[in-house]
């Protein structure tokens, strides 16, 4: 969906001070070019949390529903995650930002 993915273009600027997901750089936050479907805590170069690790580890990876529940509510996902964001409230800036990172995934 272009026009989500456009949408998402704009809830991506509360991201941005922190990511980058049009190239492969980590910044405050890790790349999240190719976010979808890797495991979390694994982007090469980027100093995770532990809780972040562990959460990779106990498989979790990225994929729309994992992000859903995550970008709702980082900290309740993963307990101790040091990313500093309370989270997207609506639903389909959720949706629609999800839409956006898929243009840079596989
Ligand atoms: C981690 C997405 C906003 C800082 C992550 C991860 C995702 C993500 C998917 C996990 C990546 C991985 O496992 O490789 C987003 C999105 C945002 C957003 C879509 C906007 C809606 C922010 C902001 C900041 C930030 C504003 C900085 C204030 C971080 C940090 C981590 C992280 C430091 C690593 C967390 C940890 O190791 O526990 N983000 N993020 N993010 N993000 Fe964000």
């Amino acid at each position: 969906h272009a026009q989500d993915a456009a949408a998402g273009e704009k809830v991506f600027t509360k991201c941005k001070v922190c990511h980058v997901a049009d190239k492969d750089q980590n910044k405050v936050g890790p790349s999240l070019n190719g976010v979808i479907g890797r495991t979390a805590g694994t982007h090469p170069g980027f100093s995770y949390s532990q809780a972040m690790v562990a959460a990779g580890k106990s498989g979790v990876k990225w994929d729309e529903p994992t992000l859903t529940t995550y970008l709702h509510d980082p900290k309740a996902m993963v307990k101790g995650t040091k990313m500093a964001f309370a989270g997207l409230k609506d639903d389909k800036d959720v949706a629609n930002v999800i839409a956006y990172l898929k243009q840079f995934s596989k």
